[in-house]
């Protein structure tokens, strides 16, 4: 992978650790999109550095708007060899408050925009012969989390689907591998209630919260040649909150 310039696309790259991500890949000299349903937020972190990223606009829960993201990519860009799906949403509240139309919102963008962004990028990838996928799931998806059911769903669900889609693209020489973050001071954990906050920050052996760097160095590893061996693992980086066999 280090012969010639990987191409990487990162959604959610536009906040926390989806742009943590896209500034330590730029920072190894990958050529990443920075793709965000924000695009202003998006060309933030481009401007970050400007000759390795460049930012689009996507939509994970449209397949319609995932499928004009690699268009886009392919015809301005190239053909990647790294996805990195970061884009996730939640907010938390107790199961029996939930609407139709939240779960729905959670599921499309947490699990669908997964599998959206996966089956409009995988065909290029295994025609190229290789390459490497890293999902954001959560720790919420390995050991449960009160006041987040349907997002624990979703982020179990993307945890199968990286093992199963490990299995099928062997075959490619493409590895798919999960990174679990524990609560990571970000936006979206700022905006979780205060209470679940202050507990989860206390009921972390560090006694703090992950900073997005932290959850970005185990993607670039996974992204990387010393992972070349490695895939279907799903790793937490929790500070020792979770230690799930
Ligand atoms: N922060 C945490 O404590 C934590 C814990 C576990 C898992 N995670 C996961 O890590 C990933 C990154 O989370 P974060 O904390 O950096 O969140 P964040 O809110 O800081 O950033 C998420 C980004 O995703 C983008 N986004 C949201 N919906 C989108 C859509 N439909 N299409 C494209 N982009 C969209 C947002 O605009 C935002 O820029 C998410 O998958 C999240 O579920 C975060």
């Amino acid at each position: 992978m280090t012969e010639q310039q990987n191409i990487a696309v990162v959604t959610g790259a536009g906040s926390g650790i989806g742009k943590a991500i896209t500034l330590a890949l730029a920072a190894r000299g990958d050529r990443v999109v920075a793709a965000d349903l924000d695009l202003e937020a998006a060309k933030n972190t481009a401007a970050v550095d400007p000759d390795h990223i460049v930012a689009m606009q996507v939509d994970v829960a449209d397949r319609a708007a995932v499928d004009a993201l690699r268009e886009q990519v392919a015809n301005e860009v190239g053909t990647p060899n790294i996805l990195v799906n970061a884009a996730g949403w939640d907010r938390t509240d107790q199961f029996l408050n939930a609407t139709t139309e939240f779960a729905e919102k959670v599921v499309a963008i947490n699990y669908l925009g997964p599998v959206h962004m996966c089956s409009a990028f995988l065909p290029a990838m295994t025609e190229a012969g290789g390459g490497r996928i890293v999902n954001l799931a959560s720790d919420a998806g390995r050991v449960g989390s009160a006041g987040e059911s349907i997002y624990a769903g979703a982020k179990g669900g993307v945890i199968a689907l990286s093992k199963s889609l490990a299995r099928e693209m062997a075959r490619h020489q493409i590895t798919v591998n999960c990174v679990c973050p524990g609560p990571t001071d970000t936006p979206l954990f700022q905006a979780q209630d205060e209470k679940l906050k202050a507990a989860l920050t206390r009921a972390i052996p560090f006694r703090r919260l992950a900073q997005p760097e932290e959850v970005a160095a185990p993607v670039v590893f996974f992204a990387s040649d010393a992972a070349s061996f490695i895939t279907g693992q799903v790793l937490s980086v929790s500070g020792g909150l979770t230690m799930a066999g």
